[in-house]
């Protein structure tokens, strides 16, 4: 067996998303989902085994609360056989819990490691269900450019696969609004959000909308996509507006790049929002308008950082 095995997976951005689980043990979504893997925003993670008397993870150099990842490996144990301890070495080139989807990128890329250490196969599709296992965007970062996570009924149903393995000239500009740990994980605020009484009709609203998207994605249609996303992703936060418990990932400044976003549109840019869950604020625009629209930003937003994301590819070993 070798010895040490690193994984790098790149986060990815949702344009139909995931938000509610149908199964939360299994985490079956409500929804099927797609998204775009970035470029500029990965995880690097090394595993291997160990003799201390617990499974450890070292997080950007820091010793780190491993339960989730301890919680991961066990379902891992339950299903291949029991391994030793496992210390996790793990790097984010995002951001960490903030909705840049730190949880995507190195999920994808724990499982990639640890499919390394065990010498398992390494078939997409069971990579991808293992994946989803420790947090569900993590299903999708496997694959460069598009991926589909088809939400499926059980266990075995539900992965992603690629979708369109071609960059088709789709820009994110990422607004850094702030890169604090959120308050809300994704898990519970997907969780409070099922509770909304229009939670159903964006369900519904979303399975026409990935039939849309995707014939906008292979006709390169980046206003289309833009247009589809945006109303997904707004709809997506309106559920934990008029949920039980109300709460809110925008905030005042997350607002104003939406509102400056459509001001940019109306002028004739092609300039679209997507937020995950996080205060921060992909703008989708095209290669041949990013930078006109960065200089656009930048003159309004001189405060905060912006980052232009491309597509990314698919996981690999290092
Ligand atoms: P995000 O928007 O960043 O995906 P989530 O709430 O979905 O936020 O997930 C954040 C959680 O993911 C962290 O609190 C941590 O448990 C886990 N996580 C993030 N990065 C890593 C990493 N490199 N290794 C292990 N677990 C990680
Ligand atoms: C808003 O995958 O982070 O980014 O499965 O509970 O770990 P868990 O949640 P997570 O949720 C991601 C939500 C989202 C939309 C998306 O990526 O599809
Ligand atoms: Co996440």
């Amino acid at each position: 067996m070798k010895n040490i095995v690193t994984a790098r997976a790149h986060t990815n951005i949702a344009l139909i998303k995931y938000w509610g689980k149908a199964d939360s043990t299994l985490n079956i979504p409500t929804t099927s989902s797609l998204s775009m893997t970035l470029d500029q925003f990965y995880t690097t993670t090394a595993v291997e085994f160990t003799e201390s008397p617990a499974d450890r993870l070292i997080l950007n150099q820091q010793e780190t609360d491993a339960t989730r990842v301890s919680q991961f490996l066990m379902m891992m144990r339950a299903k291949y056989g029991q391994f030793p301890n496992v210390k996790i070495t793990s790097e984010n080139h995002v951001p960490t819990a903030a909705g840049l989807a730190s949880s995507a990128s190195s999920f994808a890329a724990l499982t990639a490691a640890m499919f390394g250490l065990l010498e398992l196969e390494k078939d997409d599709a069971e990579l991808s269900r293992i994946a989803r296992r420790g947090s569900g965007s993590a299903s999708r970062s496997l694959f460069g450019n598009f991926a589909i996570w088809n939400k499926g009924s059980d266990d075995r149903s539900s992965f992603a696969e690629s979708f369109y393995n071609q960059d088709i000239g789709l820009s994110m500009i990422v607004a850094e609004i702030s890169s604090e740990k959120k308050k809300m994980s994704s898990t519970k605020g997907m969780q409070l959000a099922q509770t909304a009484p229009t939670y159903g009709a964006w369900v519904e609203k979303s399975a026409y909308q990935l039939e849309e998207m995707k014939s906008a994605i292979l006709k390169k249609d980046i206003e289309k996509i833009g247009l589809i996303a945006q109303d997904n992703a707004l709809g997506m936060h309106e559920q934990n507006r008029r949920c039980e418990a109300p709460f809110d990932y925008f905030t005042k400044e997350t607002q104003r790049v939406v509102d400056f976003t459509a001001q940019c549109y109306r002028a004739g840019l092609l300039a679209f929002v997507t937020i995950d869950a996080g205060p921060n604020v992909k703008i989708i625009t095209d290669h041949a308008t990013e930078k006109k629209l960065l200089a656009k930003f930048r003159a309004e937003f001189p405060e905060l950082t912006f980052d232009v994301a491309h597509a990314g590819g698919a996981y690999e070993y290092l």
